[in-house]
């Protein structure tokens, strides 16, 4: 029986439930979406998994440019799961709009939340101590339950969020490329190329032993998160100054605050791009 999960992760939380769930369900290949589809394709899966953060209330372009790209097994079982730390939009309900163009659907969905990864606009919270097994337990109750091939409807976009959606995401949205604009590298950069290798989207070359954002960014802050000199270093955007919103204005990544990711997934794991995963059972 062929098993996939495809992911997407900035920060480890995405790559840690997605390495969980397939420790779980057992001998699932885990994919990460800066693959090519072509080369990773799911039309003879039985099981598929997309495993992915919530980003402004959707999933990341990248992920969505990845499944609409990618052949899938109409008859598979196939689940998904999000991160995320309070509100989820739209995510199930694209995937399952890019699905049902390929004739196939949604079993399962479930999302798991997690510690806040967006260390340019807040600290981490709530704290890593409370959050980090309530996450352990979220993500062994979603590998038992995908386990089990359980249907379970995917939660849908409040009709708050869906009413809102345009207006409060619209404008971030339509300046997203430019965000990358505001990474620079400070004295501390030994020009080690991590940034480069851990970016889920493959944004950032080197040039002369420096990184070069290349504006393909969803602002996930892997590269932040796991320079190992804490050398990369934010400055607002002009486009985002201009935004004049409270999250735009207070982008800024302090000496002190701490540049989260999950403990458990370190820098090579997220340089990795396939692996097979053996059952726990
Ligand atoms: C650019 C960005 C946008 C985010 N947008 C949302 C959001 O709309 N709703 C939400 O609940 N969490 C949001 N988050 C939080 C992440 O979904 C959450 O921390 C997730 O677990 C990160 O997963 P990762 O560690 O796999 O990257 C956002 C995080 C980032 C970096």
């Amino acid at each position: 029986m062929k098993k996939i999960i495809y992911y997407f992760s900035g920060t480890g939380n995405s790559m840690r439930a997605a390495m969980k769930i397939a420790e779980r369900i057992g001998g699932a290949e885990l994919v990460n979406v800066r693959s090519d589809p072509d080369d990773v394709s799911a039309e003879q899966a039985d099981v598929i998994g997309f495993v992915c953060p919530v980003y402004e209330w959707d999933i990341p372009g990248a992920f969505k440019d990845f499944i609409k790209r990618l052949n899938v097994n109409p008859n598979a079982y196939i689940f998904m799961s999000v991160t995320y730390i309070a509100v989820l939009g739209k995510s199930f309900e694209t995937v399952e709009m890019l699905l049902s163009e390929k004739g196939a659907h949604l079993n399962y969905g479930r999302a798991i939340r997690c510690v806040a990864s967006q260390c340019i606009a807040y600290p981490p919270f709530p704290p890593e101590k409370i959050m980090l097994p309530y996450m352990e337990k979220q993500m062994e109750q979603v590998g038992n339950e995908i386990t089990q091939r359980k249907q379970r409807p995917y939660p849908r976009m409040s009709p708050i969020t869906r009413k809102r959606f345009t207006k409060v995401m619209g404008p971030y949205l339509k300046i997203e490329k430019e965000y990358d604009k505001g990474f620079y590298t400070d004295d501390r950069c030994t020009g080690c190329g991590t940034c480069s290798k851990v970016c889920p989207t493959r944004n950032i070359s080197m040039n002369e032993k420096r990184p070069v954002w290349n504006h393909n960014c969803h602002g996930c802050n892997a590269c932040v998160a796991y320079c190992p000199t804490k050398a990369i270093q934010f400055k607002t955007p002009e486009a985002y100054k201009e935004l004049k919103t409270l999250v735009s204005r207070n982008l800024r990544l302090p000496d002190k605050r701490k540049r989260y990711h999950h403990p458990l997934i370190k820098a090579k794991d997220m340089m990795c791009d396939r692996k097979e995963l053996n059952s726990d059972e």
